[in-house]
């Protein structure tokens, strides 16, 4: 068992992609699971988390995940961290593109250490309650419209990463 896991949610496999990429980027120290396959016991003892959703409904988390958070949320999260990315349209769903994330956020920022926010410089949209004061709370990723910017975005994100997960 590695320290970091990722956990994602896919509805239609862009979400499942990128969670491989992630894992690839992590050169083979990071385990991975679909949340729809799993149990609590499976993935408590993990010290870091990367959790991965795309968007659904209007901003809404992906319906895996509905399911798993609430009760993923209340683990003790003690000396852990937590990294955020969330898939999004920005072109279709330019005023809610990727809320997902601060789904995810909202339910664990005051439980455990979250990490990994970006800057929103180079992204186009026109709202997102994932953004505050300029900073994305995890990673936002469109493989609608940018799936070009993704691999860059990735390893950027992952190199940001690998700083907080020792
Ligand atoms: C019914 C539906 C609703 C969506 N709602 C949003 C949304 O509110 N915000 C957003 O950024 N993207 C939204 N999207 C776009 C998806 O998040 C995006 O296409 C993503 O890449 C899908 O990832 P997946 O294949 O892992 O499910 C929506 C897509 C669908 C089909």
């Amino acid at each position: 068992m590695n320290k970091i896991v990722i956990l994602y949610g896919s509805s239609g496999g862009n979400a499942a992609s990128v969670a491989r990429q992630v894992q690839d980027l992590f050169d083979g120290n990071a385990d991975i699971f679909n949340v729809m396959d799993i149990t609590l016991k499976e993935v408590k003892d993990y010290s870091y988390y990367v959790i991965g959703t795309s968007t659904t409904g209007i901003g809404d988390l992906q319906d895996d995940w509905e399911g798993f958070l609430p009760s993923f949320a209340r683990m003790d999260f003690s000396g852990k961290k937590v990294a955020i990315f969330a898939l999004g349209d920005s072109a279709s769903y330019s005023t809610s593109f990727a809320e997902s994330m601060k789904v995810v956020y909202d339910e664990m920022h005051d439980k455990v250490q979250i990490v990994g926010q970006v800057p929103d410089e180079g992204y186009t949209y026109d709202d997102s309650t994932a953004v505050s004061n300029g900073m994305w709370v995890g990673l936002p990723i469109d493989e609608d419209n940018e799936y070009d910017l993704t691999q860059e975005r990735l390893a950027k994100w992952v190199e940001m990463l690998k700083k907080e997960f020792v």
